[in-house]
């Protein structure tokens, strides 16, 4: 992965603190009628079926490293009767998560943590899934990254992510900016990230390219911030509703043109129970 030394983990959560204390989510606008609160590309169908095949159930541990506003992991707590840690470094957002765990009645099942993925301790072997939902393009030293997860798994234990890569390659300044913009740490290829889950001692059992996924989000959701112009502008101001614009139909347009795309990967602990 090319790090992108501009963006570091406080920088990120302050990016997504901005971004949701109006109480506005534009990923809301892009899931419409299916939002349950995510800021992944999913609708909370796709993320029931691949948190099924990662073999999440009733019982199952969770870690949601990036768990944001708590959507996701909430929405599998309840349909699934799991049990989910989230960590997130906005505080913004874990405080939506945390409200929303309460208003759902979800206390039992799901635990938001506060803080940098790299700074928390966490117990080894005590996850059943270790889950990513298009959060880890913000994590810098992804390769360490991934040496956590497959500690934190028991033996037999599940890797899952999704997330944004970079399916043909941009110029260097394009990344650059790209990156910056998203406050991504960088982004993978799914090469990449193929070898850097192998390199961490885990065993591949999928690995799937879901590019479509990402071309049918920033469509709807440039769609969606232009329709709600006003009550944007409203909450962020006129020089950060532009700048989210750009943001986006530089986003869209890579990603319809083939060069940004998602990657969903399942892997495991091959360690002996
Ligand atoms: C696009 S959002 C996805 C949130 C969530 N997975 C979902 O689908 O709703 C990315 C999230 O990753 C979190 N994040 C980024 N870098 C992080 C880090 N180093 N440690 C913990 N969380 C991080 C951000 O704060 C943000 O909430």
């Amino acid at each position: 992965m090319n790090e992108n030394d501009r963006v570091d983990e406080a920088t990120v959560g302050q990016f997504y603190d901005s971004l949701w204390s109006s109480g506005l989510s534009t990923a809301a606008l892009a899931h419409g009628a299916d939002d349950v609160g995510q800021e992944c590309l999913l609708t909370p169908r796709e993320i029931g079926v691949f948190a099924q095949r990662a073999g999440i159930a009733a019982g199952t541990q969770v870690l949601d490293i990036g768990s944001g506003r708590g959507g996701p992991a909430c929405y599998l707590a309840r349909q699934l009767g799991c049990r989910v840690v989230g960590i997130d470094i906005s505080t913004v957002g874990h405080a939506q998560a945390i409200a929303r765990a309460r208003d759902e009645g979800l206390g039992h099942l799901v635990e938001f943590r506060l803080g940098g993925i790299h700074a928390v301790e966490l117990p080894h072997g005590a996850f059943d899934v270790v889950l990513g939902l298009d959060a880890w393009c913000h994590i810098p030293r992804r390769g360490e990254l991934l040496k956590r997860c497959a500690a934190w798994l028991r033996p037999g234990g599940r890797l899952a992510f999704y997330d944004h890569v970079e399916l043909r390659p941009m110029p260097a300044e394009q990344r650059q900016r790209f990156c910056t913009i998203w406050r991504f740490a960088g982004l993978e290829t799914p090469r990449s990230y193929v070898a850097a889950v192998g390199a961490a001692g885990l065993r591949l059992l999928s690995s799937e390219e879901t590019s479509a996924y990402t071309a049918r989000f920033y469509t709807r959701i440039l769609e969606g911030y232009q329709e709600h112009r006003a009550e944007f502008e409203a909450a962020r101001g006129p020089e950060r509703y532009r700048e989210g614009l750009e943001r986006l139909k530089m986003t869209r347009k890579l990603a319809v043109t083939g060069v940004l795309g998602q990657l969903a990967c399942i892997a495991e602990n091959p360690g002996r129970a």
